[in-house]
């Protein structure tokens, strides 16, 4: 482990009106304004929550720079106690003391949904700072952004299946989606609409009858991840392709929205070595983030917007035939482009 401090600042804090630890890391602006979501889960103790945030804030200057897009990377995380529920005022509160916390940054940062977040907790952010993304349409915002994250995992999912399987069409190719939250679900849909034929899990039981609504097999979230298919979507939380779930693995590729997928950046090499084509979600990902910046500060129509995302099939591609030319991993080609775009830092 190094000692090295991969932020340029972060703020911890505990929410004046909340009580409750709220973090904001701020990666990168080498290229502009940091972006990243504000994510509301609940962590063991708030150090792991600090930890994640440095972590999602990284991935985030690396999406926005593979997104050809001129903002660096940031992220807020709350970190909720083990059990612990907000009621609608508590939740209201603790949002105030994220905005509030968002304010000091002074613009350098600015924050959208993400995981345990939605657009409607988006305006409330922006009652106390203008700096947040993908409020609801009618209330000025580019609406909620997962519905375009979807449409970019799609376009990834694609440019895999031309790169492995020599045909972009995804109609009678088997996919394994692990998690149905607004993302998964959404790229389920469209995946069901492609003609593709779907397992799907989620730790929520409650939404096996949203899979089966589109004709997806229900299985465990084990079952998902480990499930013989040509493309495993990882549509949930981080951190679940590891040295031990590797070896498990009978998929021929990944790709999907799920943020920091690799436990450590050791496993791409297990993966390669597996020969388990990896698309890394640093670039599967940025549908959402690409979409909001196009509308809200480049004032695209939704439609424009849509087409910059589809970009991502573009984007893909080019990784994963730099990691071919070059005999390296699809992760070391993104690095490669990454830091390329994003100069020394430090
Ligand atoms: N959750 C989004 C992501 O991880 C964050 C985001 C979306 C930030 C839209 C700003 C605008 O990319």
């Amino acid at each position: 482990m190094s000692g090295d401090l991969h932020a340029e600042r972060v703020v911890l804090q505990r929410g004046a009106r909340s009580g409750l630890p709220v973090i904001v890391a701020v990666h990168s602006t080498a290229l502009g304004q940091a972006l990243g979501g504000c994510r509301l889960a609940q962590y063991p103790d708030w150090r792991y929550g600090l930890a994640d945030a440095l972590r999602l804030a990284a991935a985030m200057s690396d999406k926005c720079a593979l997104a050809g897009l001129a903002h660096g990377g940031g992220k807020t995380v709350v970190a909720l106690p083990p059990g612990r529920v907000l009621d609608p005022a508590g939740r209201r509160d603790l949002l105030h003391d994220v905005g509030d916390v968002i304010a000091s940054f002074g613009g350098t940062y600015a924050t959208g949904p993400d995981v345990g977040t939605g657009p409607d907790d988006m305006v409330t952010i922006a009652e106390r700072t203008p700096w947040v993304f993908c409020r609801p349409v009618p209330a000025g915002g580019s609406g909620d952004s997962s519905e375009y994250t979807a449409v970019g995992v799609l376009a990834a999912l694609r440019a895999v299946a031309a790169h492995r399987f020599g045909s972009a069409d995804l109609a009678g190719r088997s996919f394994a989606v692990l998690g149905l939250g607004r993302v998964g679900g959404s790229v389920a849909r469209m995946l069901a609409e492609a003609g593709a034929t779907l397992l799907a899990a989620d730790v929520d039981a409650g939404r096996r009858a949203l899979a089966e609504g589109y004709g997806a097999t229900w299985v465990s979230p084990h079952d998902c991840l480990t499930a013989d298919v040509d493309i495993l979507v990882p549509a949930a939380l981080g951190g679940l392709l590891t040295a031990r779930s590797v070896p498990e693995l009978r998929c021929a590729a990944i790709a999907g929205p799920a943020n920091n997928q690799l436990d450590s950046p050791a496993t791409a090499d297990l993966l390669h070595e597996r020969g388990i084509l990896w698309a890394p979600d640093i670039v599967v990902s940025a549908g959402g983030v690409i979409h909001a910046v196009a509308v809200e500060l480049h004032h695209e129509t939704s439609a424009q917007a849509t087409a910059r995302v589809r970009g991502i099939g573009g984007t893909l591609t080019a990784v994963l035939d730099t990691a071919r030319a070059t005999g390296s991993t699809p992760a070391a080609a993104a690095r490669h482009h990454a830091d390329r775009l994003i100069g020394p830092t430090g």
